[in-house]
């Protein structure tokens, strides 16, 4: 599978990236608001094996790609969608950028085709992004999708032995369809 914007391709990830990926992933600040902590090399490539035997379940319901910069030729991070309820047709989706790529847009760039492969190809009804509210930036980028502020759970999740909010934006096909030019 494969998306394209003017600066970025979506692409399956692949082991071999894992040398790339890991400089992000293991980055303090690109990860303090993930599940996980810094990743070594080995951990970064154990996701990416994870991820590939996931996504060759059927019917697939991950697509966690790999967002190559077009120009460097490799990848600056990476841009997902899981179905979590293939009845209600509902997905979450969840973004992670090289921390010097940051501030440019590509995150939107990305999340915004993968949008439109969501509520296109996959026939999605609702996409929802989970964010601390301490993730500015990640809330910014939900807002910027055109996503809406839903909810905020309180202390709803242990972060990495702390308890921590959650903020929920969620965004409808037909608000998606609404926006479209
Ligand atoms: C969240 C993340 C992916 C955003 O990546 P990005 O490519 O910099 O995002 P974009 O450039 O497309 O947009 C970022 C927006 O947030 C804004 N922003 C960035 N930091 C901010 C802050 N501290 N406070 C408020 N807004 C902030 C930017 O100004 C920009 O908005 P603008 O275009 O209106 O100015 C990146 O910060 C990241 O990888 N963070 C670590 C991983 C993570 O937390 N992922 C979210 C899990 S769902």
């Amino acid at each position: 599978m494969r998306l394209e914007t003017p600066r970025l391709v979506l692409r399956e990830q692949l082991l071999e990236d894992a040398e790339v990926t890991n400089v992000y992933e293991r980055d303090p600040e690109v990860v303090r608001y993930q599940t996980h902590g810094p990743r070594t090399l080995e951990e970064s490539r154990a996701y990416i094996a994870d991820v590939l035997a996931e996504s060759a379940r059927t019917p697939r319901t991950l697509f966690d790609l790999a967002v190559v910069h077009r120009e460097e030729g490799c990848p600056i991070g990476r841009c997902g969608v899981r179905v979590t309820d293939v009845g209600q047709r509902e997905a979450t989706l969840w973004y992670v950028l090289d921390r010097r790529c940051w501030g440019q847009g590509f995150t939107v760039e990305a999340a915004r085709a993968l949008l439109a492969f969501g509520f296109g190809e996959l026939g999605l009804h609702r996409v929802f992004v989970d964010v601390d509210p301490r993730n500015l930036a990640s809330a910014r980028v939900a807002e910027k999708l055109g996503m809406r502020r839903e909810a905020h759970f309180v202390e709803n999740a242990l972060l990495k032995g702390e308890w921590t909010d959650s903020v929920i934006f969620g965004l409808l096909d037909r608000e998606w369809r609404a926006a479209q030019p």
